[in-house]
């Protein structure tokens, strides 16, 4: 294969911005990423931003005009991964238009749980992706850029599990995020539920050291970051390695984390419930600023489906736990995710998850039709659920989330809640932020208020959002 250097590609192109304070000519790229599925990618996303940045690569809002564009894709559900391959049909044209009519390169790429699990089919299906690259090895995907060679119709391929760890690869300082900010603490997963393709794409368990995640969170919070999210597919698994050689687990995670001064908030996600251990309940209670709403997804009510989707845990064990963290934190609220139409689902066994959500009353939840994914156990099910049952569960069980959902947000009207205030809001003159229940607020006042937090009083709810007045 032909190795080419990175400035030998720059020079066909078109040359960027002067940079007037130096006076000197540098080269800016446009790099525009297109995320998928959930927060890890968005998380990923920026990484890879940051792992490009010494390339000359910064950020732009849309694929048009772009010099790389990376797609961070999910695999999680059958549409979500087809959505990749009609996206790369539309960049396709894109990259032929920019080569016969500017005469420059687009490099395109594939990055995330689709590339981890597809990559020989997207190069198959879509031999113009320059890059498929799996979510441990993005930190190397400058090597990557420097291995295309755009005479060769194909694609430069990684999705290696490495022995390095991505996190020690990529650079420390991150451009800033604004008031709200993710971090990846654990990766992976080990439990194998039989219906989902997480362990495959993301690999095993994996939880990063104690320091690396600390000096991250600090370095957030210098840059403005009142709201920390720590993430993981079971984030409540971790156990990461202190200097000491001890090992921590969330709750003391998240202790050491809130004494770092000027962050306001904290909160995790995704939990499994069998990792939902006495000292995270008790975290509840003890710190202040762990957020009262928790994401604890159940997939369903009957333990007959439970069973068969290896969750490993009765539909009572669930709602005893819920139980435990009312009692530590009164004004917790849940929300959670629900698979309809899992293969040997009957009516019967819907009829128990409508009665488990019944008697949680969520704030939110979210639902999907059981889609089967290649090469998990539950795809070889005889006992697959016709689409139309699917359909039929799907709207029950989204009417009755729904109706949780505005009750939730009713009981809230006239209370007086603390919003962090994250953006402009969608009208002039109106802002938007997150009460700590997660609640979208949106409320008058201007963009000097970004960042802070404000007490509102809540004047009107709706299903997917609330009205505030600064009280
Ligand atoms: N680690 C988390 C969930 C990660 S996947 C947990 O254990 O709960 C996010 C959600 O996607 C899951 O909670 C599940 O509800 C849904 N999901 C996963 N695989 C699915 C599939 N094959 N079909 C439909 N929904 C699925
Ligand atoms: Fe998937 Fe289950 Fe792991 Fe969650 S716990 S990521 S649903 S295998
Ligand atoms: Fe999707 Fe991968 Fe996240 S499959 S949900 S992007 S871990």
């Amino acid at each position: 294969m032909l190795y080419l250097d990175p400035s030998h590609r720059v020079r066909h192109r078109n040359i960027g911005n002067i940079d007037c304070k130096t006076k000197a000519v540098r080269v800016t790229k446009k790099l525009f990423i297109k995320t998928y599925g959930c927060q890890m990618n968005v998380y990923d996303s920026d990484r890879m931003t940051d792992v490009l940045a010494p390339l000359g690569y910064t950020p732009t809002t849309t694929a048009e005009g772009a010099d790389m564009v990376i797609l961070n894709t999910c695999h999680i559900r059958e549409k979500a991964s087809e959505k990749v391959f009609s996206e790369l049909g539309r960049l396709r044209m894109m990259k032929d238009r920019a080569r016969d009519q500017q005469g420059r390169d687009v490099t395109i790429a594939v990055a995330g749980c689709v590339a981890q699990a597809e990559g020989e089919e997207i190069t198959r299906r879509a031999p113009w992706v320059d890059i498929v690259v799996g979510p441990q090895t993005y930190h190397r995907l400058p090597e990557l850029v420097s291995q295309i060679d755009p005479a060769a119709r194909h694609s430069v391929i990684d999705t290696d599990f490495p022995e390095e760890v991505k996190f020690d690869r990529i650079p420390g300082e991150h451009a800033p995020r604004g008031p709200t900010a993710f971090l990846s603490v654990q990766e992976g997963c080990d439990k194998f539920c039989t219906f989902c393709v997480v362990p495959y794409t993301r690999g095993a368990e994996f939880s990063r050291p104690v320091d690396g995640v600390m000096v991250e969170a600090r370095r957030l919070v210098a840059n403005g970051t009142r709201e920390l999210t720590l993430l993981g597919q079971n984030v409540n698994a971790y156990h990461g390695e202190a200097t000491d050689g001890s090992s921590w687990s969330l709750a003391r995670l998240i202790l050491a984390i809130a004494e770092i001064d000027g962050l306001d908030r904290i909160r995790y996600t995704t939990s499994h419930p069998l990792d939902m251990e006495d000292d995270l309940i008790a975290a509840h209670r003890d710190v202040p600023s762990l957020m009262p709403y928790l994401h604890l997804p159940v997939q369903a009510g009957s333990d007959r489906i439970l069973a068969a989707m290896n969750r490993r845990h009765t539909h009572d064990v669930y709602l005893r736990i819920l139980d435990r963290l009312r009692d530590a934190r009164s004004d917790i609220a849940f929300s959670g995710d629900f698979i309809v139409g899992f293969p040997g689902e009957t009516d019967r066994d819907f009829a128990d998850t409508l009665s488990l959500v019944g008697r949680v009353g969520y704030a939110s939840a979210y639902s999907f039709k059981y889609s089967p994914r290649p090469g998990t156990p539950a795809a070889a099910s005889q006992e697959q659920v016709p689409e139309d049952a699917k359909a039929d569960r799907l709207e029950a069980l989204q009417q009755l989330i729904n109706a949780q959902q505005l009750a939730f947000n009713k009981q809230t009207e006239g209370r007086t809640l603390d919003v962090l205030v994250e953006r402009k809001g969608r009208r002039d003159g109106q802002m938007a932020g997150r009460s700590p229940y997660m609640q979208a607020v949106n409320l008058a006042g201007n963009e000097a208020m970004i960042g802070s937090i404000v007490p509102c009083t809540i004047t009107d709810a709706r299903q997917n959002s609330v009205i505030g007045a600064v009280a």
